[in-house]
Formats: structure tokens, C-alpha cells, sequence
């Protein structure tokens, strides 16, 4: 696990800023890939906030982890346009198909799961990326193509 001397090596430079909480968050997550739960400590004694108000961030914006990801991640679109071209349907089979929920991991450690909110491929929906990769109109045999790259 992260250490807090690193923890705290990664955000007390950041101090300064003007809100500094979410500069911080995503700092951590682009050096761990994730929030560690190690952080929360430190940052509440950064900067004076209490713990539940961290979690509370984190848990707000989907785009924290709070684990480590699979070596591939998939974001599925479930914002409105995606949604009324049947993206919850998709996305309700994908995750049967793998067995996991949102934000989880395939035992395997190769998928990750995740929501989106907008890819902007509107137009194509719906939408989904896996890693840096986006796709438009994914139906459920492109979707098993993708997961088949991804090597779930
Ligand atoms: Fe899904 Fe815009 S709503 S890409």
C-alpha cells in the first residue's frame, strides 16, 4: 500500500491552489490509478476538512477509483442520447455477461467496468471506449468483439 510520506509527497505541493482537494484527488489517482484509501487521512490533515467530507468527493465524481484497475478498462455511455438508443440495455447484458457490477473488476483482473457520462459520439450511440479507444453504435456482438480484444 502507499506509503503516507509519498501520499503526502504527491499532495502538500499542491496546498496552495485554489481548491485544492480535487487537484489533489486527481494527482493521486494519476500516480496509483487509483484514490488510495491511505489518502484520506492525509488529505484531512492537509487540509483541515474531515474525513467524511472526502469521502464524500470521492464518491461523488465517478471518476475516482477506489481500487486498482483491470488491465483494460471499459466505460459504457449512460447519458440520454445513449440511453434512448439502448445503452442501459447494453450495458445491464455486458455486465451480466461478466459478472460484475459497475466499477468492478473480472476476477481475472483483465476488465474494469465503468460509467460515463457523454462521449460525445452523440450521434453514434450508443457509445462505449475501451482504454483509449472509443466506438459508436455498439451493439451486443460489437460489444463481445471489444471484450474479446480486452481478452475478458
Ligand atoms: Fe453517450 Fe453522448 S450520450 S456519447
Amino acid at each position: 500500500a502507499p506509503s503516507e510520506e509519498d501520499i503526502r509527497g504527491i499532495v502538500a505541493p499542491l496546498t496552495s491552489l485554489e481548491g485544492p482537494l480535487l487537484p489533489m484527488l486527481h494527482a493521486l489517482q494519476d500516480s496509483y490509478g487509483y484514490v488510495p484509501q491511505e489518502a484520506v487521512p492525509v488529505l484531512a490533515d492537509e487540509l483541515n476538512l474531515g474525513r467524511a467530507e472526502i469521502h464524500g468527493v470521492i464518491s461523488f465524481y465517478h471518476d475516482f477509483r477506489k481500487a486498482p484497475a483491470g488491465r483494460h478498462v471499459l466505460k459504457i455511455c449512460r447519458a440520454e442520447a445513449c440511453q434512448s438508443m439502448g445503452g442501459n440495455a447494453l450495458a445491464e447484458a455486458t455486465l451480466r455477461k461478466l459478472g460484475i457490477g459497475w466499477h468492478d473488476t473480472t476476477s481475472n483482473g483483465t476488465v474494469t467496468v465503468e460509467p460515463v457520462y457523454c462521449l460525445g459520439l452523440c450521434a453514434c450511440a450508443p457509445a462505449a471506449m475501451l482504454d483509449d479507444r472509443v466506438a459508436g453504435r455498439v451493439d451486443e456482438a460489437r460489444m463481445d468483439k471489444l471484450l474479446n480484444e480486452a481478452g475478458a
